[in-house]
């Protein structure tokens, strides 16, 4: 059918009923939870909500001048070669600043040992692909980090959370975990980890931890999986080893990192440093998913890199994103319950909020968004068993402080509804 307007469109009268295939689906596309960011993320664009639900880096921070001077330099030397496909592992000169860059955080690796990705979600998901098989064991934190949900259920795994404190992942509960399942006859394929500035739970791990952890796995056959978005965006205390270095090339772990804090996520550039068997298998999974990272992308970022220091970068994101961090805890002293308790970030985007069990976040978003105009992450989002219902993510990267201190007092608002409520209908409060 054509509308007369030149573009012909389906007749929807006798369009057959698509619901004919949901039956057809894999058994790994049925299972798939979505990311409940990447839902909100439309219902967020609305111009009235003040969101702390995104994990966005404020991207207009990026001087507009550097953005033009490198992307005339991309245009006017490499218009061909980056028009054009390129290695699946990445541009050579890319994966040696790659590099550079670990050896600034303490970590070695060569050229040879990293693959570039689209993001540090592609690295998640091409290490769960490779290693993954249904009902596998994957040791995840409690809560761990939404976007790696989809991942870990349209792979099948089986996921056990271990509790997140002020000093990360609980290494006696690890243990005990690791023990009832070795007593089974069972063992986890890997542990997946994010020890700095955690999203969303806003803690880091100790060194003692990151020893523990590090040995114990080595001990028991374990791989380890280290996603580190953040372990530059730092706004006080001393830099830690990452499980990487501490494993000192033994090979018991592969780390994953991205561009998209320290420069853009936009170029979805990322990467994984892993032992030369490891990274094949993960090659192998890349080319069948997308062949080669965008070649436009990792141009960008060898251009930007030759000619400007990122630290300089991320130092003023670190002083802009401190002060909002400041805000945001501020706001949530003066607008959340007396019962609420929260993380408190030396780094990284996020806070974590545990509210009163009373409370259910994901009940409280949608009244949040649609009298207070206001959305966070619901804690839900961050397991896949079903806890964290009475816990919220709150970003504090992407929006001023004045939007964050009203953000918090919109929250705060909606609890104090909720409460009333509860109240009026005899609920536990
Ligand atoms: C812990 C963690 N891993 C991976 C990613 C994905 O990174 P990218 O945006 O580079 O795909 C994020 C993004 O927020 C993250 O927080």
């Amino acid at each position: 059918m054509n509308d007369g307007q030149g573009a012909p469109t389906a007749d929807r009268t006798t369009a057959r009923d698509p619901s004919r295939f949901e039956d057809r689906f894999a058994a790994r596309a049925t299972g798939i939870k979505s990311s409940a960011m990447r839902d909100l993320m439309s219902l967020t664009e609305r111009p009235e909500i003040i969101s702390l639900a995104g994990g966005l880096p404020d991207t207009d921070c990026f001087p507009d001048e550097i953005f033009c001077e490198v992307w005339e330099a991309v245009a006017t030397k490499y218009k061909a070669s980056s028009l054009q496909y390129g290695p699946t592992e990445g541009l050579l000169e890319l994966r040696q600043y790659i590099c550079e860059i670990m050896r600034s955080e303490g970590a070695i690796a060569q050229p040879d040992e990293i693959l570039v990705t689209a993001g540090g979600q592609q690295a998640i998901a091409l290490a769960i692909g490779a290693f993954i098989d249904p009902g596998d064991i994957v040791i995840a934190e409690g809560p761990t980090y939404p976007g790696a949900v989809p991942t870990l259920t349209t792979n099948q795994a089986q996921v056990i959370h271990i509790p997140l404190d002020a000093n990360g992942m609980s290494i006696d509960s690890l243990e005990e975990h690791l023990d009832r399942l070795d007593s089974q006859g069972r063992q986890p394929k890997l542990i997946y980890t994010i020890p700095n500035f955690h999203n969303p739970g806003g803690v880091t791990m100790s060194l003692e931890r990151r020893h523990q952890l590090v040995a114990l796995a080595a001990e028991r056959d374990i791989l380890i999986v280290e996603d580190n978005p953040y372990g530059a965006i730092r706004f006080e205390g001393d830099a830690l080893p990452s499980l990487y270095e501490l494993d000192a090339g033994a090979g018991g772990v592969v780390y994953l990192s991205t561009f998209s804090k320290i420069l853009s996520p936009g170029v979805r550039i990322g990467w994984v440093a892993a032992p030369a068997l490891i990274l094949r298998k993960m090659n192998l999974g890349k080319q069948a998913i997308d062949l080669c990272s965008s070649t436009l992308g990792q141009r960008f970022i060898i251009e930007y890199l030759r000619r400007h220091d990122w630290r300089q970068h991320v130092g003023r994101l670190n002083i802009i994103y401190s002060s909002r961090r400041d805000a945001m805890l501020a706001a949530l002293s003066n607008e959340f319950p007396a019962e609420a308790t929260w993380s408190h970030p030396r780094g990284g985007l996020f806070v974590w909020a545990t509210l009163p069990e009373y409370l259910q976040t994901s009940e409280l978003l949608a009244r949040a968004i649609d009298r207070h105009q206001v959305a966070f992450v619901p804690g839900g989002a961050a397991f896949l068993d079903g806890q964290g219902q009475h816990s919220m993510r709150l970003n504090f990267s992407s929006s001023s402080e004045e939007k964050i201190t009203e953000g918090v007092h919109r929250i705060g608002a909606a609890i104090e509804a909720m409460t009333a409520l509860q109240r009026a209908f005899g609920g536990g409060v």
